[in-house]
């Protein structure tokens, strides 16, 4: 099969994957409507086609919390990443470092920020989400402290996980769901030899290294919907940004009104999503959001955004539409479950060369350019 985008990358990774985890990492909340505008009303953004403009030399770097990247992208926190390849979120990890972009760990990975970190040439950026247990927040910033991230990411916008339809018909969750995800490995050998034989222990390594016992898998789904906390308010993050000394992204902002109490709180960074439409469906894309954001809070703190992006056009086209930097997160599992790090860095080079060729086309030298005066309008 010839791979050329992540579209390919995604019709490799469900003949590969098993279907439970194809669904949960392809599928939305609700009837997807929120899911697939992310996508549409990306791609329908037009840009300024210009000529005759000189750019030649390009500037793809970025400054992002002192430190610079190789281009605009980061890789978006993703739970269970180590359930779709070896090892996944090393690998990932590897690729990000490589490469020269952010790699955000998410909470609910399989591999501890410990085996990440132990792999990582760049600090990993730490995405937390607020349980239950306090104790264990506290204790897994001290541990990202001490494994040396300096930016942590608070996703604020799971409270209770989506519904999600594709997951129950799949077996990620619902009735046999341990037997029927027991068949789907043995019918998909690839997978079950690299990451089912090989890719173990398949737990929640965070919480296992918290807890000194494995978490079980067998129902992430509800252990989510047990252990997340559903009362959090704003009041209740003040000790965590009293507590960490470092950088703070709130991340899962899609409202302006939210965007200036992230501001007013002492964020240093938004990222505008809503959660890749895994939440509210309903909700507006991030393409729609952005805009309205930008315009309340642009040049005052940083704003990241994701949703929908699967090319390096769509990268350009966040940071036309307000965006400082841009994450992606379905788009790089695809190529992580094709093909693992050498997958995700292929990807990362397809997108690096279309967000140049897009440069060159608009006429801009440098990322730091783009803006909202290149939407055609
Ligand atoms: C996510 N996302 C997510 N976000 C987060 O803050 N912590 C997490 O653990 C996860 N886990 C997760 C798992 C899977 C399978 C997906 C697809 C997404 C959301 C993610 O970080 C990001 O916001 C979206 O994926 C962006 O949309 P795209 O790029 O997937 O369209
Ligand atoms: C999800 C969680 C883990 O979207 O963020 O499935």
């Amino acid at each position: 099969m010839i791979i050329s985008s992540a579209t390919d990358f995604r019709e490799a990774a469900r003949r590969k994957l098993p279907p439970f985890l194809f669904h949960y990492l392809d599928g939305g909340a609700g009837a997807e409507q929120t899911l697939r505008s992310n996508v549409d009303d990306l791609q329908s953004i037009k840009l300024r086609q210009r000529v005759l403009r000189g750019a030649e030399q390009l500037d793809l770097g970025v400054e992002l919390f002192g430190e610079r990247y190789a281009m605009p992208i980061a890789l978006a926190p993703i739970g269970l990443a180590g359930m779709y390849a070896r090892r996944g979120e090393v690998q990932a990890v590897r690729a990000a470092c490589h490469r020269n972009i952010p790699f955000i760990q998410s909470t609910v990975s399989v591999c501890p920020l410990s085996e990440v970190a132990a792999q990582a040439s760049h600090p990993i950026w730490f995405q937390l989400y607020v349980l239950k247990d306090r104790a264990f927040m506290r204790d897994v910033m001290r541990r990202a402290w001490e494994l040396g991230s300096t930016t942590l990411v608070f996703t604020v916008d799971m409270p209770v996980p989506g519904a999600r339809y594709r997951d129950a018909h799949a077996g990620m969750s619902g009735p046999n769901a341990p037997l029927r995800r027991m068949v789907q490995a043995m019918l998909h050998p690839r997978w079950a030899w690299d990451v089912g034989v090989f890719g173990r222990p398949h737990d929640l390594g965070n919480i296992s290294a918290y807890r000194g016992s494995a978490t079980g898998l067998a129902d992430y789904i509800g252990w989510l919907g047990e252990n997340f906390d559903p009362g959090i308010a704003w009041q209740d993050l003040e000790w965590i940004r009293d507590e960490w000394k470092g950088k703070l992204v709130i991340k899962g902002i899609l409202d302006p009104d939210d965007a200036r109490d992230a501001l007013a709180f002492g964020a240093d960074g938004i990222v505008v999503s809503n959660h890749g439409g895994r939440q509210l469906d309903g909700a507006l894309s991030t393409a729609q959001a952005l805009p309205i954001i930008a315009e309340a809070v642009k040049g005052k703190m940083t704003i990241f955004a994701d949703g929908g992006v699967r090319t390096g056009t769509d990268v350009f086209r966040m940071l036309a539409l307000g965006a400082d930097g841009v994450l992606i997160g379905r788009a790089f599992v695809y190529a992580l479950a094709t093909a693992g790090q050498a997958g995700v860095e292929r990807l990362l080079a397809i997108m690096e060369k279309d967000l140049r060729t897009n440069m060159v086309l608009t006429g801009v030298k440098s990322v730091r350019e783009i803006g909202p005066h290149l939407l055609a309008r």
